[in-house]
């Protein structure tokens, strides 16, 4: 939901006669970006201006799981993991009806179905693959439940994890309702990943981690202030989803990409990956992203193919399917694969 193409936006608000603030592309991405560093909270308030436009819409639903997936392909993706909150683009079966919806008939679960149909299409036009992880929110512990189940019913299309998203930073406390679904996770083997410490405090991601049973953590930046769990978990090899261009823009960090935490994780040698996060808020692509860490931070293209060999070694699919991936990328950068990390 935070990756979606702006002429896609404008399609579907003509199709369905939703005005829309401006009627341009151009016009549209300025309304919708944030350009300066904002908070976590402002960034968050970005997606009123557009997902009321597609969400409870079966052909925009499917649509943006299409491109999506084009455009990752154009971005040279060959595996990617995209996150999004099945509840946020229904209009029944949700209590309460996101974005000011009036009820209509499309529920959470059928979201899941044609996302997964729109990534498969996707997949097969473009020949990448795309899995995808449902979210949790954070406000919103009564949806949690549903969101494992549906992860335990749609394992065989293409949904491979749990996720817990949203605002940290006014909801920072146990919930037990999270809790639950996280336990239902582990016992059905649903791998796990969970914001935490983007915003919020390193407690976030102890919880993340030792109560959620979190695998890997989402941004985790603020860990570094509690060095003694940030040494635990680079013992444990705990990977960071880092999002560099997010980070700036949400205030997460210093927007002085030389101070950024991911300086730090490469000095200690930490799992981490890079990634986009919300590309159409941002204004952004991965090659962004990639270039503020070669530029601002001086990663080396040797560097760059070894955090892409530990995303691959950290992400959700099957073994044999992950062993595939990394045979790929061992072909790609002329390494032998028996090439020990
Ligand atoms: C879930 O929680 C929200 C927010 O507290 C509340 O508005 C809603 O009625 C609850 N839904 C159910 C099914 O309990
Ligand atoms: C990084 O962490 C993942 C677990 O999230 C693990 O499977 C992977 O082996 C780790 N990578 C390295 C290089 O240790």
């Amino acid at each position: 939901d935070g990756a979606i193409r702006v002429q896609t936006i404008i399609d579907v608000a003509k199709r369905r006669g939703i005005p829309l603030p401006a009627n341009t592309v151009e016009e549209m991405t300025q309304i919708i970006i944030l350009e300066k560093p904002a908070t976590l909270t402002t960034f968050l308030g970005k997606f009123a201006e557009y997902m009321h436009v597609v969400a409870g819409d079966r052909e925009a639903i499917k649509r943006i799981a299409y491109e999506f997936v084009e455009d990752k392909a154009k971005e040279r993706v060959i595996y990617v993991e995209v996150r999004y909150s099945p509840h946020l683009l229904a209009n029944t079966q949700v209590d309460p009806i996101p974005w000011n919806q009036k009820e209509g008939d499309l529920s959470p679960d059928e979201v899941v179905h044609l996302v997964s149909e729109g990534l498969s299409e996707g997949e097969r036009a473009f020949n990448i693959k795309a899995r995808s992880i449902l979210c949790c929110m954070r406000h919103m512990p009564n949806w949690s439940m549903d969101v494992v189940e549906l992860c335990k019913k749609y394992r065989h299309e293409g949904v491979v994890a749990i996720d817990l998203a949203g605002d940290e930073s006014l909801n920072c406390e146990v919930n037990p309702g999270h809790g639950k679904a996280y336990e239902e996770a582990v016992r059905c083997g649903v791998h796990r990943t969970v914001h935490a410490g983007e915003v919020g405090p390193p407690s976030v991601v102890k919880e993340a981690v030792e109560v959620l049973k979190a695998e890997r953590v989402g941004h985790g930046y603020r860990t570094l202030e509690d060095q003694a769990l940030y040494r635990k978990l680079l013992a444990q090899n705990m990977h960071f989803e880092v999002c560099p261009i997010s980070s700036k823009l949400t205030g997460a960090c210093d927007p002085d990409f030389t101070k950024h935490p991911v300086v730090t994780f490469r000095k200690d040698k930490a799992n981490y990956s890079l990634n986009t996060d919300d590309p159409l808020i941002f204004n952004s692509n991965l090659l962004l992203d990639y270039s503020a860490a070669h530029k601002y931070m001086g990663f080396t293209e040797d560097e760059f193919k070894r955090l892409n060999i530990r995303s691959a070694e950290s992400c959700f699919l099957p073994e044999t399917e992950k062993r595939e991936l990394l045979q790929s990328l061992y072909e790609a950068y002329g390494m032998i694969q028996s090439t020990p990390f």
